[in-house]
């Protein structure tokens, strides 16, 4: 099957809808994927930018009280698995920025905003950007056009490789964070995460009022969590 077609396409998954890419499927967790979220959890590297890693112990206990499904149990949140093995190798969520933190592109906030985390043996080979692409996609067949946030200290050249533009930069957790606006629909018929569109002009016209749309994935909608 061609690229264009498989990237971001949709298919059933545990009984939610799972979405397909070249290399993955972004998927709700299972039990088996404990290791893997610990590791994401503690690992030092991962978590640099993050606050931290967690304690292992903390980690392990919560997944005990609320199971591994609580990982992915937001709309927007799957588990980046190996196509072929299944093996859970990150974490992807698209959700929506709340109005009391720094970095909006609209008045009163909650745009959508992706973020990612790969297990350290895994980057490196374009998967971030593989995935980022699919949800977006799959996200884009069924919103209207809106703004995407990604704030990143780290992930600037993922957002770049995706046609996001930088628009602002302000400090939140000690650190200096970078704000990239892209379009969503931008995503809608892109067959690879590395063409470039122009997201910064598109974005900020864009009219928001969405959260109010319910949408089909896994039976309920987009970011409707605003955790951010
Ligand atoms: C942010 C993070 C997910 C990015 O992972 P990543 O693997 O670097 O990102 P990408 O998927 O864009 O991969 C790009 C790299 O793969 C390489 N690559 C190899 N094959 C590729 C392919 N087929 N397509 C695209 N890129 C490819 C690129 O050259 C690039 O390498 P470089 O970083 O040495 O230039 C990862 O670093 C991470 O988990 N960081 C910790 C958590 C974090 O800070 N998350 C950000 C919150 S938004």
């Amino acid at each position: 099957m061609a690229r264009r077609s498989r990237c971001g396409s949709i298919g059933r998954h545990d009984g939610h809808r799972a979405i397909h890419a070249d290399r993955l499927v972004l998927r709700k967790a299972h039990p088996t994927d404990r290791d893997a979220l610990v590791e994401l959890s503690t690992d030092p590297k991962v978590r640099a930018h993050l606050g931290g890693p967690h304690p292992r112990e903390a980690v392990e206990r919560r997944l005990d009280e609320t199971g591994t499904a609580h990982a992915t149990s937001e709309p927007g949140s799957y588990v980046i698995a190996d196509k072929t093995t299944d093996e859970a190798i990150g974490l992807i969520d698209l959700d929506r920025r709340p109005a009391h933190r720094p970095g909006h592109v609209v008045t009163g906030g909650g745009e959508l905003e992706l973020s990612s985390v790969l297990r350290r043996p895994f980057w490196g080979a374009g998967l971030a950007a593989e995935a980022t692409a699919a949800v977006l996609r799959a996200a884009a067949a069924e919103l209207p056009d809106q703004p995407v946030l990604i704030v990143t200290q780290t992930a600037r050249a993922l957002a770049a490789r995706l046609g996001f533009d930088e628009v602002d930069t302000f400090p939140e957790f000690d650190a200096q964070q970078t704000l990239a606006v892209a379009a969503l629909h931008a995503f809608r018929s892109r067959p690879a995460p590395d063409r470039r569109v122009p997201g910064r002009v598109i974005a900020r016209g864009l009219d928001r009022g969405v959260s109010r749309v319910a949408v089909g994935l896994g039976g309920g909608g987009w970011g409707r969590g605003g955790s951010g």
